[in-house]
């Protein structure tokens, strides 16, 4: 998808620069553009740089009169070329030029040039969010058809606090993703995804656990949201913020999340198991915090319950989906995982890999499904790698649902 990103002259501007990458995360192309107020606070290389294209500033700038002829068709090249045109921060100066039609500079003129889907990103002062102008130009927006991504609310870089703040990035990419493909092929269904490690109490200061990051489930969750799914994610102990239009239920151990997996598994059309769940757990965590002695100790462990196995003993026509993180034989693992636990389909891994895998924001994976041959996916973010994977679980979801 090829996405102009119009950037207004508000403190927010730095915040388009992250929207500029989780655009490209969600595999985009990226053409910025930006008014002459951007330009003030967050400088074009910024955003050269991050997309790798140049940034379109000015009609007519600094350019020589043979320039301007040159390129004075530029803005209707760039309207063509574009499948979506989002503008973060939508100051209320941009949204008053827009809704009125206004083309003084770049990027106004481009908006009256442009066919395709429009997504609108305000960031103001509280004050001029409310002023009935503004209101009334978004009505006009909105009314035009373009989609409003809404300010939050929260403290503004002017002191008050109150609603104004740009919606999160993130929110804003997966906006611009589902309106510019129009693809909604997860609607109707519901997804229990499992992300995150669990940790196991030893005492109450400390606990078992492994180096999850949650950053694959949580990709995973956020694309399927995007893509219409109503997703239902059962994450243990990270450091991510929600994905947006998707439940969380948070848990702590193997225990609690093969309790939320299955109070969860009625309503479930598909589960994708991404957690590391703890393969131990103290039985019997000690009341009050261990005292160190100098005699050496052991702890007995015992293994928690393969919440997979579980699922896949009772699942019914539900898709299955299991991960094998593994450090070597990963296929043959892969394939054994499948049958033990009865998955449709198993993401292998190799985490000793560096780059990819736990922690890490890109990740290289290999689909194996059930009675086909393996799929080696390029190595990518996680979002992108995210949407392969639910681009192969649709079919054998909808295989699944027809045989039933
Ligand atoms: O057997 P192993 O832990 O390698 O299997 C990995 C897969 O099984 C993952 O999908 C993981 O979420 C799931 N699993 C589970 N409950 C456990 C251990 C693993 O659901 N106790």
């Amino acid at each position: 998808m090829r996405v102009i990103l119009g950037v207004g002259g508000g403190i927010a501007a730095y915040k388009a620069a992250e929207l500029a990458r989780a655009l490209m995360e969600r595999g985009a192309t990226v053409q910025p553009v930006m008014t002459a107020a951007a330009r003030q606070f967050i400088t074009p290389l910024t955003f050269a740089a991050l997309t790798g294209k140049k940034v379109i500033t000015d009609l007519f700038g600094d350019r020589t009169a043979d320039e301007v002829l040159a390129s004075s068709v530029e803005h209707i090249q760039v309207a063509r070329e574009n499948d979506v045109l989002v503008a973060a921060p939508a100051t209320a100066d941009l949204l008053a030029k827009f809704a009125n039609g206004l083309a003084d500079d770049f990027l106004s003129t481009l908006y009256l040039a442009f066919t395709g889907k429009v997504v609108l990103a305000p960031a103001m002062n509280t004050q001029m969010w409310l002023h009935p102008a503004t209101a009334a130009n978004i009505e006009k927006l909105r009314a035009r058809g373009h989609h409003i991504v809404p300010p939050g609310s929260g403290p503004l870089a002017c002191g008050e606090t109150g609603v104004g703040r740009l919606a999160d990035p993130a929110r804003i990419a997966d906006d611009v993703i589902r309106i510019g493909t129009g693809k909604q092929d997860f609607a109707g269904e519901t997804i229990v995804i499992t992300a995150g490690p669990t940790q196991e109490a030893i005492d109450p200061v400390r606990f078992i656990s492994n180096r999850s990051s949650g950053k694959m489930g949580y990709a995973i969750a956020e694309a399927a949201a995007a893509r219409g799914a109503q997703v239902i994610l059962v994450s243990g102990p990270v450091k991510i913020p929600p994905p947006a239009g998707v439940k969380v239920v948070q848990v702590e151990t193997a225990l609690e999340m093969k309790d939320a997996v299955f109070a969860h598994l009625e309503e479930a059309t598909i589960v994708i198991k991404s957690a590391a769940v703890a393969d131990y757990m103290v039985e019997n965590p000690a009341p009050q915090k261990m005292k160190k002695t100098a005699a050496r100790m052991s702890i007995e462990l015992s293994p928690t319950p393969d919440i997979l196995a579980e699922v896949g003993r009772v699942k019914g026509d539900r898709l299955l989906v299991g991960f094998a993180a593994e450090t070597q034989n990963m296929i043959s693992e892969a394939k054994r995982k499948m049958e033990t636990k009865n998955c449709d389909l198993v993401v292998g891994n190799l985490v000793s890999q560096h780059g990819v895998g736990f922690g890490s924001d890109d990740n290289e994976v290999t689909l194996v499904p059930r009675g086909g041959a393996p799929v080696p996916l390029p190595r990518a973010s996680k979002r992108i790698v995210a949407d392969q994977i639910l681009d192969h679980v649709l079919p054998l979801r909808l295989a699944l649902r027809s045989a039933s």
